[in-house]
């Protein structure tokens, strides 16, 4: 082959239709249901999600189309660019083919627009004027103010304190596109007051984050509440990712072999991965898919899989999937994104059919794979995407020791240009490996006690 070093569709090759996996899914994924167990009703959902998504949310159509305005938006980055990482082959010295996905080329810097446009379209489409949510290191309110700016409608964006406190510029991105960014927990909700009340100084959590957002939502009939990860919409509108890369993959005659991504609430993973899987489960390849998350937060890796909510204050319904308990503390580790207590049930599910595997890193492996990273390739990575290029380099090295070709593709989901005190943390020295110690998980899976149980795959 040529020295290609990337692939590049037109605009006219982006996808005009998501994808959705539930339509192909071996056993269907139990529903949302109450604390008693009940399941809930699209109806029950309406005071947090405009309709229209949640026709989305429970959708089993296999394709779903994009409306014309959103593509015309996708298209200011979209579709985006599929590298092959030949320097970074070079350096391993491996006979793998390794490929990325650059999604990091969106003005918020990561996928998460990929979501944030559609998912604010629909809302102004069904008549809302206002969207709040919550962000944990500000990618995701980033992408929602964006979003919220180019479609027209207002957007309230509830930034966990400690990240608020730390990590400024991301909250200046969220003002100059015209959002209003408040430190959570804050004195606007019943929830937020009564955090302060216990603690003044709490750092705040993603879990207390989206209690804030939810509470403002449905006090106000033209609000709503919109969520960057987890849901079945956001997998869906994620699709895009994997949508083009198939196509990206297929002009140069490669296949993958195995495909990587990151998992905080399983987005990311879900876009670049759920394509391949419908191939997987019509037994047209069998793809290694593989889900990677840190050691001091293991969803996938230690958790069992429960009905649980997804915020602190239990003002989502109860969602199947793997969690470490709604009272999770995150450790300090950088990686804000990949710090949230669930995973999307739909990864979960494909977890739990054995489509995929998941495997945890240490937050050293990580950022040492994020330098080798930018030393060979150029692009500085957000702490999450680190996680997936570790793990590339991990079955890079295992293709050269077993001597075998191999194509790999990973979805770099983000450029780390806003979390460099992160980077300064690690070249000062001060970052530590941390592995959740049994008790402290044995304390958050508590909160589990009592909730209803979900059923046995396929029972
Ligand atoms: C760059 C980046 N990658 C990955 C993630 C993890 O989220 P998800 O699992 O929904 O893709 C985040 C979340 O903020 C992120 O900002």
């Amino acid at each position: 082959m040529s020295e290609l070093i990337k692939v590049v569709l037109s605009e006219e090759e982006l996808p005009r239709q998501w994808y959705n996996l539930v339509a192909d899914l071996p056993h269907p994924v139990p529903p949302p249901v109450d604390m008693q167990g009940q399941p809930i009703g699209p109806d029950a959902l309406a005071p947090v999600f405009p309709m229209n998504l949640i026709e989305q949310e429970v959708s089993t159509a296999r394709w779903i189309d994009i409306p014309e305005e959103v593509l015309g938006i996708l298209k200011i980055w979209r579709p985006t660019p599929l590298y092959r990482a030949r320097r970074l082959e070079e350096y391993l010295g491996t006979p793998a083919k390794i490929f990325f996905k650059h999604e990091g080329v969106s003005p918020p810097g990561s996928h998460k627009p990929n979501t944030a446009v559609p998912q604010a379209y629909f809302n102004k489409v069904f008549g809302i004027k206002r969207l709040t949510t919550e962000t944990g290191a500000g990618q995701w309110g980033s992408a929602l103010a964006f979003a919220c700016n180019l479609i027209g409608i207002e957007c309230k964006v509830f930034m966990v304190r400690i990240s608020f406190d730390q990590k400024p510029f991301r909250k200046m991105m969220m003002q100059a596109w015209g959002a209003n960014c408040v430190a959570s927990p804050s004195t606007e909700t019943k929830v937020g007051r009564s955090i302060l009340d216990d603690d003044p100084n709490t750092p705040g959590s993603l879990g207390i984050a989206i209690s804030e957002a939810i509470e403002q939502a449905v006090q106000d009939d033209q609000t709503r509440y919109s969520l960057g990860s987890v849901l079945n919409h956001v997998m869906l509108h994620q699709t895009i990712i994997g949508l083009e890369t198939k196509k990206q993959m297929a002009l140069i005659g490669m296949k993958p072999d195995v495909v990587i991504g990151c998992a905080g609430g399983g987005s990311n993973f879900a876009g670049i991965s759920f394509p391949f899987l419908c191939d997987k489960i019509a037994g047209s390849t069998d793809v290694r898919v593989i889900a990677t998350e840190p050691e001091s937060c293991p969803t996938l890796t230690r958790a069992p899989y429960a009905y649980d909510s997804g915020d602190v204050a239990m003002m989502t319904p109860l969602l199947p999937m793997y969690t470490l308990g709604h009272t999770f503390v995150p450790p300090p580790i950088h990686a804000g994104g990949l710090r949230y207590h669930g995973m999307a049930p739909l990864v979960s599910q494909v977890l739990r059919e054995g489509l995929i595997e998941a495997v945890a890193i240490h937050q050293l492996e990580c950022y040492e794979a994020a330098i080798a990273f930018a030393h060979t390739e150029g692009f500085l990575s957000a702490p999450e995407t680190a996680h997936a290029i570790a793990q590339t380099i991990r079955e890079a090295k295992r293709a050269k020791e077993e001597g075998k070709e191999r194509v790999i593709l990973m979805n770099w989901s983000g450029h780390g240009l806003m979390d460099l005190t992160g980077y300064q943390a690690y070249f000062e020295g001060k970052l530590h490996d941390y592995s959740l110690p049994d008790e402290h998980l044995e304390r958050f899976l508590a909160s589990l006690k009592g909730l209803p149980k979900p059923p046995e795959l396929g029972g």
